[in-house]
């Protein structure tokens, strides 16, 4: 990696609130050809409109679901995370021969499982294998490829012993099972590679390659989340009319794009997701569309290119996206020291999007225009708080993701 991704604030790029340039955020609520659009009725037809430009000319259009998919259990135990929860591994392989697979790790409150009652549950990808969110030692080591970190225990491309936990901090999952919701998740890697290897492999290996509107990872790992959610709804022990997808920096503008590609997803949750996610393009704020071309060209579709230097051009910006999931239930969370991610560009996505939410019935961002101070999360059918520190996933964050599924799901 450049050794300037590493670092909070990359240098070459704004971070000061008045060098954003004047711009004009195109309007979700008038049709391609000018119509405004004041009803309720009208909103299915204009959806479809930027749901169209958003697969043709950012995230790509990615196949159905496949006609061999199946799943296996391949591990399971009723004592787990201190006897509070079921441990479930279960292998979802995406061909009939099973040369390409993913595995979700479950944990679900033993209470509820016993009870008979399904479990409304988060579903989330992380980026260093299922080991490395805990360290229960039942937890199958990942043997996919995995970006190389000597603090999270990867050596050459692989995961070892020591990536065992590795990333426990992100993951609070004793707090999740009290609270009675259900975590599953997925290593990224399994359902394709984060390199830029011209989309051979991981789950691209078994379609023809991508063309300029063709699927790039982003929406390659939402099409996995959509594959997690076909298992869910064969699976009693998961409630999968209250799932909430969940993702944190480039699997947060993946889990803003699966909830906004399946309507199965009842909340998306985007955590410091920025450019690309949550945060607007126009503003250039932080990290640009240029940037991210440059850095991550398999990220997006390839007709995303002509957008470098050129958002004004596109299309769309990210507050449709959020648009794209009304009425369904939005949460977006800034860090106060993430100002790669633009902070007030992921708010404003939310209030940008609020006016199609009010007008599908719903309460929208409460008439949010400023932000809310740190560490005071603003909770309507959209939500979104800004929390000191650094860009991360804390147990701030979770608790009010969970605050926010008790108020949505009535628990
Ligand atoms: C880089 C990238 C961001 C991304 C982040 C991450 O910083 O520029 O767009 O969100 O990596 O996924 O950690």
């Amino acid at each position: 990696l450049p050794t300037a991704m590493l670092s909070a604030q990359p240098t070459g790029f704004n971070y000061d609130e008045a060098k954003v340039p004047a711009y004009t955020l195109p309007d979700p609520l008038v049709m391609a050809d000018g119509t405004p659009v004041t009803s309720a009725d009208q909103w299915p037809k204009r959806r479809e409109e930027i749901m169209q430009l958003f697969l043709e000319e950012v995230y790509g259009k990615a196949p159905g679901k496949p006609e061999g998919l199946h799943f296996k259990v391949v591990e399971q135990s009723d004592d787990a995370v201190n006897g509070k929860a079921t441990r479930k591994q279960v292998r979802v392989f995406f061909d009939v021969d099973e040369t390409v697979a993913m595995d979700i790790l479950i944990y679900l409150p033993k209470k509820s499982v016993e009870a008979n009652k399904p479990v409304p549950t988060f579903l989330t990808l992380n980026f260093f294998g299922n080991h490395s969110i805990s360290d229960d030692p039942a937890i199958l080591l990942s043997e996919s490829w995995m970006r190389s970190s000597k603090e999270k225990g990867v050596v050459k491309n692989r995961a070892t012993e020591a990536s065992r936990g590795a990333s426990a901090n992100r993951w609070p999952v004793e707090m999740i099972i009290d609270r009675g919701y259900g975590l599953a998740t997925i290593y990224y890697g399994d359902i394709d590679p984060d390199f830029d290897d011209g989309f051979k492999n991981g789950v691209h290996a078994l379609y023809d390659p991508p063309a300029k509107d063709g699927w790039g990872s982003l929406a390659t790992w939402a099409w996995g989340l959509s594959r997690a959610m076909d298992y869910f709804e064969t699976d009693g022990e998961i409630d999968a009319k209250r799932v909430a997808v969940f993702g944190h920096s480039r699997l947060g503008k993946t889990s803003l794009w699966a909830g906004a590609s399946d309507p199965r997803f009842s909340i998306t949750i985007s955590n410091d997701s920025g450019c690309g996610g949550a945060a607007l393009s126009r503003r250039a704020f932080g990290e640009t569309v240029a940037r991210i071309n440059k850095s991550f060209p398999h990220w997006f579709c390839d007709n995303y290119l002509k957008y470098s230097d050129n958002e004004g051009a596109c299309p769309v910006d990210q507050h449709q996206l959020v648009a794209l999931i009304a009425p369904r239930s939005v949460y977006i969370a800034s860090a106060e020291d993430d100002t790669w991610a633009d902070p007030r560009g992921e708010f404003l996505s939310a209030v940008h999007a609020a006016p199609v939410y009010r007008l599908l019935g719903t309460d929208g961002i409460g008439g949010a225009t400023e932000m809310p101070p740190v560490n005071k999360p603003i909770m309507h059918t959209l939500g979104y708080h800004i929390r000191t520190g650094k860009h991360d996933v804390t147990d701030f964050d979770w608790n009010a993701y969970m605050d926010f599924a008790d108020r949505r799901w009535g628990k």
